[in-house]
């Protein structure tokens, strides 16, 4: 049988390659080899894929990125040529839901005032007159996948009260996950409301002005997942009018965020480069997905988690 040909923008370790290669009768051809492995690949791992790098991916049938969000792929184009994607949701559930975890817990205990006294070697107790906590307080968290879940749990042993709503509604032991229609209600009770949903369609610009208008006031939120489900204009609104308290973002709708951007100005907002899910190993797990994908892939099996292209994750 002649080999699955599989073209990589990732500089592997030799270790790594070899996992790869051991699955069974593959031809790896890595960076050094991108884009003219292009038009003879059956397979691409990769980050990103352009719409021109499609175009001359003819013999294109599966793409495995190594990232959870399929937000930034030509989608449309992957769906009209039937090939198949798959993410690496799940990788990143305890570096995201620690990320998460440290913005809210940097808002709530006012660490960018500590930084800014350090930086001028000046002891002053005043910032900190109105320090809260997370116990006791409830959070909502807006999407239940990978992240989401690992979140919720960190969220529980904080003594947090935890509200879950997410696309599909679903018990999942003692957590109630409720479907989109529940958000508005859950808005008015949450203290912290914190983002771990995908971008879609269906979910760009779900927090414009009109639902950011009814957050309980004095609310704070936290988006680690992507920054065009958040109206950016709406959101330093929000701020600016004391209706949210504070924000800690991970993601913004443009990357990187412009420099003349209000989001730096203002005092209560945290903002970390899209870090969210950096991590010692990263591309030792994503290997481990690709692998058993391949895996599969080569014995006809289903993939363990495909993104769905019409869903859009
Ligand atoms: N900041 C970073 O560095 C970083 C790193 C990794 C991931 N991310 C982002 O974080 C997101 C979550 O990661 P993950 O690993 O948890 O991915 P995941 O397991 O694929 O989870 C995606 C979640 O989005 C929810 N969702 C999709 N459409 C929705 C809608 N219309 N309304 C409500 N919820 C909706 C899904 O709901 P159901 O469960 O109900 O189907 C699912 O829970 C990714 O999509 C990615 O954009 C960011």
């Amino acid at each position: 049988v002649s080999p699955v040909v599989v073209g990589t923008t990732v500089r592997l370790r030799p270790e790594q390659r070899q996992a790869i290669e051991e699955v069974g009768p593959v031809r790896l051809v890595g960076p050094e080899g991108w884009p003219d492995i292009l038009p003879e690949a059956e397979v691409l791992f990769a980050f990103d894929v352009t719409e021109a790098d499609l175009e001359r991916a003819v013999r294109l049938k599966w793409l495995q990125i190594l990232s959870a969000g399929a937000d930034r792929l030509p989608q449309a184009a992957l769906r009209a040529r039937g090939i198949r994607v798959t993410n690496v949701a799940g990788i990143h559930t305890e570096a995201l839901s620690e990320h998460a975890l440290l913005l809210m817990l940097a808002l709530a205990r006012r660490l960018p005032a500590a930084v800014r006294l350090m930086d001028a070697r000046r002891w002053d107790q005043e910032p900190f007159r109105r320090l809260g906590t997370l116990a006791g307080k409830t959070a909502l968290v807006v999407g239940y996948g990978a992240v989401g879940q690992g979140l919720v749990r960190r969220l529980e042993a904080l003594d947090m009260t935890v509200r879950v709503v997410s696309r599909r509604p679903r018990r999942d032991g003692d957590i109630v996950v409720e479907g989109l229609d529940a958000l508005d209600a859950r808005l008015a009770e949450a203290d912290w409301i914190i983002l771990t949903l995908a971008l879609t369609p269906e979910t760009r610009g779900l927090f414009d002005a009109a639902r950011l208008a009814r957050v309980k006031p004095g609310a704070r939120l936290v988006n680690v997942a992507r920054g065009a489900i958040v109206d950016q204009d709406a959101l330093v609104a929000a701020l600016r009018a004391g209706r949210l308290a504070g924000a800690g973002l991970d993601v913004t709708s443009a990357e990187p965020l412009d420099p003349g951007h209000p989001l730096w100005t203002l005092s209560e907002v945290i903002i970390t480069p899209h870090v969210g899910g950096r991590q010692e190993h990263y591309i030792d797990r994503a290997v481990a997905v690709f692998r058993e994908n391949l895996r599969r892939y080569l014995a006809g099996e289903p993939f363990a988690r495909e993104v769905d292209l019409i869903r859009g994750y």
